[in-house]
């Protein structure tokens, strides 16, 4: 699970440790999770080396995985005609180059799993299927992961890998806490259920989608809290 010293990356690591699981975790910060059976890594997954480095001590270590979660993404809240390219490149970089390596270096894992179907759940947001305007940078490297999701599920198909997404409303976290009250307000006005997501909510849908009750299910990302 990439992405775990806060926010959604940090409350689904402890849940799947909770339940026994052993949780490999990363982000560029020292770990906020104390469990045996937590891994941290302290990488900046933009670094491809350091990215393929961890995943290699992961091989070393338990010669597998079962899931990948691929949560570390970044935003950035900004009119287009504001934001210089290198901001664009470095929000790419992390939310979708990041996941394609991700993908790309778990998948060997994964295939070493004994269980029936292995996952890859990618992490995104209502800012893709709203558009909503301030947000293009982000909302388009998420659109590129949505995609990914989508082309990923039929190339990994044949490897018994599922490939889905998890589109979240906001919650909040460290990403939001700088967007203005009135904003998230607005945008919970906007959910079918007019509540703010919390974590509980979000760990439910996640476990389902990574665990064997979705073995049939794979190219979705499903979005929570009603957004069409
Ligand atoms: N919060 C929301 O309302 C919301 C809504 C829709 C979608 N999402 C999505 O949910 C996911 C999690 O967001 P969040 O709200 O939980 O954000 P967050 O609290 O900012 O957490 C992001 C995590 O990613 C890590 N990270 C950031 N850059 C990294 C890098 N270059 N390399 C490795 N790790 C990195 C951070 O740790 P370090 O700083 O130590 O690296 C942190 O653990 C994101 O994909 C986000 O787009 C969030």
């Amino acid at each position: 699970m990439t992405g775990t010293r806060t926010g959604v990356g940090r409350a689904l690591a402890e849940h799947f440790l909770a339940q026994g699981h052993t949780v490999v975790g990363c982000s560029r910060k020292p770990t906020t999770i104390d469990h045996p059976d937590y891994r941290h890594h302290e990488v900046d997954l933009t670094d491809t080396r350091a990215l393929k480095s961890m995943f290699r001590e992961t091989r070393r270590e338990f010669g597998r995985l079962d899931a990948l979660v691929n949560n570390a993404g970044t935003s950035n809240m900004n009119h287009f005609m504001m934001t210089p390219e290198s901001v664009a490149r470095d929000v790419f970089d992390l939310n979708f180059f990041a996941v394609l390596n991700c993908c790309r270096e778990a998948a060997k894992l994964l295939q070493k799993s004994p269980e029936a179907s292995t996952a890859i759940l990618n992490v995104s947001t209502v800012a893709v299927p709203w558009a909503l305007d301030g947000q293009l940078v982000y909302s388009a490297s998420k659109s590129a992961v949505e995609q990914l999701t989508r082309v990923m599920s039929k190339e990994l198909a044949g490897f018994g890998i599922r490939v889905n997404g998890i589109g979240l409303p906001p919650v909040r976290t460290v990403l939001t806490r700088t967007l203005p009250e009135g904003m998230v307000d607005s945008l919970v006005a906007r959910q079918a259920i007019k509540r703010m997501c919390t974590m509980a909510d979000i760990v439910g849908p996640v476990e389902f989608l990574i665990s064997q009750q979705s073995g049939f299910v794979t190219g979705e990302t499903l979005f929570l809290g009603g957004v069409n």
